[in-house]
């Protein structure tokens, strides 16, 4: 199969180089000049394990390329896919669709044969009507069916996640559309990964749908953990006890200091928009929202707890800015509340991060870039864990006793247990944990 893919970011490269090491031909296409010649060099421009060598390999065996010219490789193609941003709009919360659009309508110029345009980037329920519209707008006598195939893969995990999902779901009632994405994903099928088909509208809807379910547990799990801590039980223990009952399941039950990333605040907060557009309402998904929101203000009143409510010259290291781990992706990360709201108590703020800094100082520039975990804690009055790398889940704990200020820890990913901290002589507060 020849497929172009419109957009090189995160959905776009990955689901390049994952289809190319299919055995598909896979060109894919930027405007970024400058991005689409750093691919060519080798050169990956997301941080995601495994990017690097899955592309090299595919470039290798000439089934991957990279170009800014869209028409060539439009035109060769049987399936175009359309993973460019979806960023939210300002002001108003809505997916901002103009980048897909001129996708469409450039696209529609260069078709040649018949050709699947298919649209991976996150797009609001009807986006795929408006496409089709838009292409027979362009070239009324384009052979073309327009599909939904909606992308579910996590950062930091994105290639296993591409290779072995749980589902794929293809969004469009043209037999030939079908026939030409099960086709594409036929070693996925092999695998025994269920292939559902479904109507275009459906699939664009599974899509919010499934990131409001999760974003919705992650919610529910913090609030749990909040009562957990007034009452005197353990969240780790509750979200364990819930989630062995299969019906719940015990992913995405982990309590934290609320969710971020590129997806889960942009994704809630669109869907509550596609509902008010269609005179409906999420309630649920409109407290997930504020709920979360407010979750991640809140944290810096919890490092000032611990720290006797007063946060004036005292020093707090953080550990971990990206908004999880094995991404360099700081976009709406729990961090940058949290530290933002320590410096105005008055704190002064040392971070490492083990691969996010570069990006981390655009979003926090006024604040100490340390090398490593021992040197941001060394003096500090508290240490707070806010990405849970596994680099931290096994520090030397008696070093940073001792050269920490004030052996106080505030963990905000739960990753060691209150006892053995204590034990150690350090003030412990996690997550939903009453000690
Ligand atoms: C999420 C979904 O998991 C993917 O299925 C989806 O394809 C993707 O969005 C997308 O729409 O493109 P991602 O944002 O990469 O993936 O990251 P997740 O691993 O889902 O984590 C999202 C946030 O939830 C992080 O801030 C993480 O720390 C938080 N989280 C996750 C928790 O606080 N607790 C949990 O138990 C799980």
């Amino acid at each position: 199969m020849r497929i172009a893919m419109i957009g090189t970011g995160y959905v776009g490269l990955v689901s390049g180089a994952c289809f190319a090491d299919f055995g598909h031909q896979v060109t894919c296409v930027d405007k970024d000049a400058a991005k689409i010649a750093a691919l060519c060099r080798g050169e990956i421009p997301i941080f995601e394990p495994g990017l690097d060598a899955l592309v090299a390999t595919n470039v290798k065996a000439s089934r991957l390329d990279f170009t800014t010219d869209l028409a060539g490789p439009v035109a060769e193609a049987e399936a175009v896919f359309i993973a460019v941003g979806t960023p939210s709009r300002r002001g108003d919360g809505h997916a901002d669709l103009s980048y897909v659009y001129a996708a469409a309508r450039e696209i529609a110029a260069s078709i040649r044969d018949f050709t699947v345009v298919v649209t991976k980037s996150t797009v609001p329920v009807g986006t795929g009507d408006e496409v089709e519209r838009l292409i027979g707008e362009t070239n009324p006598s384009a052979d073309v069916v327009v599909a939904s195939n909606p992308e579910f893969l996590r950062e930091g995990a994105a290639i296993r996640d591409f290779k072995f999902p749980d589902r794929i779901v293809i969004g469009t009632s043209d037999e030939r559309g079908r026939k030409v994405l099960g086709d594409i994903y036929r070693p996925l099928s092999l695998n025994q990964a269920p292939l559902m088909f479904t109507e275009r509208r459906t699939a664009e809807l599974i899509k919010y749908a499934a990131n409001a379910f999760l974003a919705t547990k992650i919610t529910f799990i913090n609030e749990i953990a909040d009562l957990s801590e007034k009452v005197g039980a353990d969240i780790q223990e509750v979200a364990r006890g819930i989630g062995l009952d299969n019906r719940i399941g015990t992913k995405f039950l982990h309590a934290g200091p609320g969710y971020g990333g590129s997806c889960f605040p942009k994704d809630t907060r669109a869907l509550v928009k596609i509902a008010e557009d269609h005179d409906a309402q999420l309630r649920i998904v409109e407290s997930v929202v504020t709920v979360n929101d407010n979750r991640k203000r809140a944290m810096a009143r919890k490092v000032a707890h611990a720290l006797g409510d007063n946060l004036r010259n005292k020093t707090i290291a953080v550990l971990g800015l990206a908004f999880k781990p094995d991404t360099d992706d700081m976009r709406e990360a729990p961090s940058i509340p949290l530290i933002t709201g320590l410096r105005d108590m008055g704190a002064k703020v040392r971070a490492f991060d083990p691969a996010s800094m570069k990006e981390a100082r655009r979003e926090l520039p006024d604040i100490d870039y340390c090398d490593d975990a021992y040197s941001c804690a060394e003096g500090a009055d508290a240490l707070v864990i806010v990405t849970e790398w596994v680099q931290f889940r096994a520090l030397d704990l008696p070093r940073l006793k001792r050269i920490m200020k004030q052996p106080i820890v505030v963990d905000l990913r739960n990753v060691y247990r209150p006892a053995e901290l204590e034990e150690l002589g350090f003030a412990y507060t996690g997550i939903g944990r009453s000690q």
